[in-house]
């Protein structure tokens, strides 16, 4: 069978960024503010106050200190709470195509390769800026890369959703050399004035170049020994936004055309799932859970990942085998194993085995056991 690498990777970080502190005063203001003005209708029970944010909830419900921004002013403003971006008009690129370039140069970059190499383009996201042109048509036209190109959309598992298409379309023969970004404007997505929710996303852009083994001139290359993806239905995540809002009437600004969860239902039932899903994988490749060096993680609650690395390795894991980016980057959807695979792969050794491992909603998870080659 054809063997297939990662043989780079990229990451996107936007300059702008906001902690928990500043993100916490502006929901208090606004909370605040919405108090203030509805105080007759709150008294008269016709409307419920809405209570106050804190840091310290955050961090230890979530784990999450920091994220980066594509804007910060628009979101921070208690008057506006959402991001604020530039319209662009059609001869311009679209801002997810730019973020997936700047990525895409880093993988290529590190991959050791040049845009003709390529001939097949995914992005692989959460939220597609628009329903056509695809955005990896605009990414290949950006980069001067011929063949095809297509969008995707498997929520936070994306990304790994892509390797094992691109992985499988390699082995196949009909590509030879792919290019999957994974831009995240999970800002857009989330609504700053629920407290449930308002601290949870970030935004930025990773990608990955994946070809067949033989092609490759990377001196950090990862193969794809095996793929596991699992989808089981649920609607604890849910977002309804789509091309039919208008038919059905919806009003832009309805709740239900953002990101919306029950966390704890979510926490409590993809925890078991995403175990048994890595567990089971190893034992299909006869992997023994001593062999694994590391698990790069869906980035969504830092707890989360707690549960599943004890489950999976049978013990605690020390912080670098289960590298967490949590922290500064929030919950960056499909980008977030990405990142930390990125960013906590380069000191492996030759032949380490590591599990990359993306979860969301759907609910969607994708398995991928990494083996580190010279
Ligand atoms: N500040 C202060 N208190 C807050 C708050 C905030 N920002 N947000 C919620 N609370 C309160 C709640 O109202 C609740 O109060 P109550 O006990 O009086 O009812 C309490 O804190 C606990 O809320 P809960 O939502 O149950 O918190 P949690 O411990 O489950 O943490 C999440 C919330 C979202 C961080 C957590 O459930 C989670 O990460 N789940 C997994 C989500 C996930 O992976 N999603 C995938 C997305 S792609």
């Amino acid at each position: 069978m054809e063997r297939i690498v990662i043989s780079g990777t990229g990451v996107f970080t936007p300059e702008e960024s906001i902690t928990n502190k500043e993100l916490v005063e502006a929901y208090n203001k606004y909370a605040e503010n919405y108090n203030l003005t509805n105080k007759n209708k709150i008294e008269h029970g016709e409307k419920v106050a809405l209570e106050l944010s804190n840091e310290e909830f955050i961090f230890n419900a979530s784990g999450i200190k920091n994220r980066y921004v594509m804007d910060k002013k628009g979101i921070l403003d208690p008057e506006i709470m959402h991001p604020i971006l530039e319209k662009r008009s059609n001869d311009q690129p679209s801002i997810l195509a730019e973020m997936s370039i700047k990525a895409a140069r880093k993988a290529l970059d590190k991959a050791g390769k040049n845009p003709k190499d390529v001939d097949a383009v995914i992005t692989a996201c959460s939220n597609l800026e628009r329903a056509y042109p695809a955005i990896s048509i605009e990414v290949q036209e950006l980069l001067g890369i011929k063949g095809f190109a297509f969008d995707m959309n498997v929520a936070c598992s994306s990304a790994t959703f892509a390797i094992q298409a691109a992985a499988d379309m390699i082995r196949s023969g009909s590509a030879k050399t792919i290019l999957i970004v994974d831009p995240e404007i999970c800002s857009g997505h989330l609504d700053f004035k629920d407290r449930d929710c308002h601290f949870i996303f970030g935004d930025v852009c990773t990608a990955m170049i994946l070809e067949r083994k033989d092609l490759s001139q990377s001196n950090n290359c990862f193969e794809i020994l095996s793929t596991k993806c699992i989808t089981q239905f649920s609607n604890n995540i849910r977002n309804n936004f789509g091309f039919l809002n208008n038919a059905k009437k919806s009003s832009p600004l309805d709740r239900d055309l953002l990101f919306m969860q029950q966390g704890r239902k979510v926490f409590k039932e993809v925890v078991p799932m995403v175990s048994q899903l890595i567990i089971d994988h190893l034992s299909d490749e006869k992997i023994k859970t001593n062999e694994i060096k590391r698990l790069w993680l869906h980035q969504a609650n830092k707890s989360m990942n707690d549960f599943i690395g004890k489950k999976v390795l049978g013990r605690v894991p020390e912080n670098h085998e289960q590298p967490n980016i949590l922290q500064d980057y929030a919950n960056t959807s499909s980008a977030g194993s990405i990142i930390a695979f990125s960013l906590f792969s380069d000191d492996m050794s030759n032949d380490d085995i590591g599990v990359l491992c993306s979860f969301g909603a759907g609910y969607s998870a994708g398995s991928v056991i990494l083996k580190k080659l010279s």
